[in-house]
């Protein structure tokens, strides 16, 4: 009886988590739940609230099943990073780079243990490269993390080159840094979106270049993991505008829908959502229209992770008409 008072306590206690407002957040989907870490609330501009959303039972927007991990981050405060879950490494989420304040110097990468429940500094070797935020990162099926692109400022540590287009490869296993290549690669940019497809190629789409240009989406840019090599491509269908801020997630059948985004500080495009078919040659772009948008909806800041057949769009920044 005693037992089960206190297993009925602790569900209480746990489910009860509301997190506050946040956006520029990382979102990692692995065992079933999706990890939510740091990212920024409307007082504070850099946070370290650990918690994940329990996507293993039906759950509606009214009753989220919210549980809290704050007392287990071991991680600096921050926004603006970028977790990875690699298919071939069951329990582990990592954090590149992102703005840590004061904390700069931390150390680039961290990974969170899902089985230890348990964070560590990656006690990486190689040349280091430098500290970013707002990349666009993949993890292949070699357990390699390509990062590409981001940018540095006073919050980062560093002011010598704010734009980069510099893809670093991080092999988890080895924990160890290598360059890929660079050559025919899109313009150093940040705020873009990087989405692997099972052939090894890393589909790049949007950003904002260091002259404030959103890049076009009518053109996507291939880099062939397995060759090392940068391709563009020009799209066919729809033309969407061109964006930033957006999110991307692949479904099973090979279409890489795109949802928010911005061409404009804080100007949402009108096309929010969009479908690019990648089973064709060149890849198609189509804007779906559906029947229930929310309102109001993020478009910027937010995290989007695909669950089965449902895309978790999750915080984020909303426009207050
Ligand atoms: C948050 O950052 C902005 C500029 O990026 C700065 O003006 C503001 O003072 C910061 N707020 C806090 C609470 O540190
Ligand atoms: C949402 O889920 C809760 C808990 O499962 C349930 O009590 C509530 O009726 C649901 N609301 C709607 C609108 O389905
Ligand atoms: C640096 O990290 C420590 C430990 O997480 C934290 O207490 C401190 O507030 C951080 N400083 C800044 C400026 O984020
Ligand atoms: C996570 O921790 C478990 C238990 O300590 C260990 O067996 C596993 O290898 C760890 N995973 C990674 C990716 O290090
Ligand atoms: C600052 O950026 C430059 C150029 O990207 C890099 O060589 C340097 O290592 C960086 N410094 C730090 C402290 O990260
Ligand atoms: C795509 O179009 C641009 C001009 O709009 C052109 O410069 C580029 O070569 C084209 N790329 C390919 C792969 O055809």
């Amino acid at each position: 009886m005693f037992s089960i008072f206190i297993f009925l306590q602790l569900i209480i206690t746990v489910t009860s988590y509301i997190p506050l407002n946040r956006d520029e957040h990382v979102a990692s989907y692995i065992d079933n739940k999706i990890f939510f870490l740091g990212g920024e609330t409307d007082t504070q501009n850099l946070t370290k609230d650990f918690f994940f959303l329990d996507v293993s039972i039906p759950f509606n927007t009214s009753s989220l099943p919210m549980y809290d991990l704050n007392s287990i981050t071991e991680i600096p405060f921050n926004r603006r990073a970028s977790s990875i879950v690699c298919e071939t490494v069951k329990d582990a989420i990592f954090v590149w780079g992102g703005d840590f304040g004061l904390n700069s110097s931390s150390p680039l990468i961290f990974a969170f243990n899902t089985t230890a429940k348990i964070w560590n500094a990656a006690n990486d070797k190689g040349i280091k490269p430098p500290r970013r935020r707002f990349s666009s990162v993949v993890c292949d099926k070699n357990a390699k993390i390509y990062i590409l692109d981001g940018t540095a400022d006073q919050n980062i540590g560093n002011t010598s080159t704010p734009y980069s287009n510099e893809l670093d490869v991080f092999y988890t296993s080895q924990l160890t840094w290598s360059l890929g290549s660079n050559l025919n690669a899109p313009v150093p940019h940040d705020i873009g979106t990087a989405t692997l497809l099972p052939n090894g190629k890393i589909v790049y789409i949007g950003g904002s270049n260091a002259f404030g240009k959103y890049l076009e989406l009518t053109q996507v840019f291939l880099y062939d993991t397995l060759k090392n090599t940068w391709a563009n491509m020009n799209t066919t269908g729809a033309s969407p505008t061109a964006r930033g801020f957006h999110t991307a997630v692949l479904t099973r059948q090979g279409h890489i829908v795109v949802y928010g985004g911005e061409n404009a500080p804080f100007i949402p495009v009108p096309d929010q959502l969009l479908d690019l078919d990648t089973n064709v040659q060149p890849f198609k772009w189509t804007i779906p229209s559906i029947g229930f948008t929310p309102n109001p909806a993020p478009f910027r800041g937010h995290t989007s992770t695909l669950v089965g057949n449902y895309m978790i769009v999750a915080f984020g920044t909303i426009l207050l008409l």
